[in-house]
């Protein structure tokens, strides 16, 4: 049987950084779901054992570690899996070559693949529903994909300011959102090209000793209930404050952490000098975020989107890498594409 799904991307605008067992964050995360950056992924499953994986047509051999090291976690929950051989074909919206981490979208597809066989196929699955399901296994697999599951804003990690959020899997927003941020756009800056030189894994494991842990996770808890009335109100002002400071804050972890990393590059920097400095001179609401890189998300209100576009287009790609960007917006989620072929 085959099964497809497409899932895109999220960028967090409250960040995960830490964790602890297997794949429980340290603080709660919310992020924006993504549209255009996403992940189209078929699995077929037949009787058998071993996995096959293809990135755009092309076998990827060297993903099957990562793959078996995901199955090898989830088959606690999914013993069905030990008798089946997974033939994977995958494909990402954005090029390998823009640095956006695919590990959100393409763990979240193939999560919604597996859930979707296992209802097929019978297996029951407890108390969860769907949705629940997909985005345990999404966080077996990576973090980050947890969220990617649920459109608009996605809560991953438990905060006492958010009813039913659980640091077992992610939940869509549960709280009021003013129109504004329900079409909130993110023009990804393409800074740099590169894979990650840091892994995720041993950025987040550097959080346990980090000397400024503690301060972190009681900021990132005070960030929720503060995002919390800003989605409510639809004070932009307020976003952007907090967005930004939780970018920086990231990478100030990051420049702190023993060893110590610096992954934003000069034209990330000459970015976000040229956003304020455009901020204050025009008084559009865009703000920046940063993901585990160089690359920037500029983000701001539809409303805003033809003079921004001008400025990206004026001012900002000169900073990009061959003159890169995504032009992206919140999006609606995961969408099943199966057509049932036995
Ligand atoms: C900086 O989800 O990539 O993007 O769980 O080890 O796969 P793993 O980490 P990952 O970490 C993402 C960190 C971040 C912030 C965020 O997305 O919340």
């Amino acid at each position: 049987m085959k099964i497809s799904w497409e899932s895109p991307s999220n960028i967090a605008l409250i960040k995960y950084w830490g964790k602890r067992d297997i794949q429980i964050p340290l603080n709660p995360s919310i992020s924006f779901t993504l549209s255009k950056c996403k992940t189209t992924t078929e699995v077929h499953f037949t009787k058998g054992t071993g996995i096959d994986i293809s990135l755009d047509g092309k076998d990827k051999p060297e993903f099957i570690p990562k793959i078996e090291n995901y199955l090898q976690r989830i088959k606690e929950r999914h013993p069905w899996l030990v008798s089946y051989r997974l033939q994977i074909k995958t494909s990402n919206s954005f090029p390998h070559s823009s640095g956006i981490a695919s590990s959100a979208s393409g763990m979240s597809a193939l999560s919604l693949c597996i859930v979707e066989f296992a209802n097929k196929i019978g297996f029951k699955l407890g108390a969860l529903d769907f949705y629940q399901e997909a985005s345990i296994l999404s966080r077996l697999g990576s973090g980050s994909a947890s969220r990617s599951i649920y459109g608009g804003i996605a809560v991953w990690g438990e905060s006492s300011y958010l009813k039913n959020s659980r640091n077992e899997y992610a939940i869509k927003y549960p709280e009021i959102i003013h129109p504004i941020f329900k079409n909130y756009c993110d023009v990804i800056l393409i800074v740099d090209t590169k894979e990650k030189q840091v892994s995720s894994t041993l950025g987040h494991s550097l959080m346990d000793s980090h000397p400024f842990n503690e301060q972190r996770f009681s900021q990132a808890h005070k960030h929720v209930k503060d995002i919390k009335r800003i989605l409510q109100t639809g004070n932009v002002d307020d976003f952007i404050q907090l967005t930004e400071l939780e970018a920086l804050t990231l990478h100030g972890l990051m420049m702190s952490s023993s060893p110590n990393f610096i992954l934003i590059k000069p034209n990330t920097l000459k970015i976000i000098e040229k956003i304020r400095e455009f901020r204050n001179n025009s008084k559009l609401p865009i703000s920046f975020t940063l993901d585990a890189g160089a690359n920037v998300h500029l983000l701001f209100p539809n409303s805003a989107k033809n003079k921004t576009m001008e400025f990206v287009k004026n001012t900002l790609i000169q900073f990009c890498r061959g003159e890169n960007f995504i032009s992206d917006h919140v999006g609606l989620g995961p969408k099943r594409l199966t057509n049932f072929e036995e």
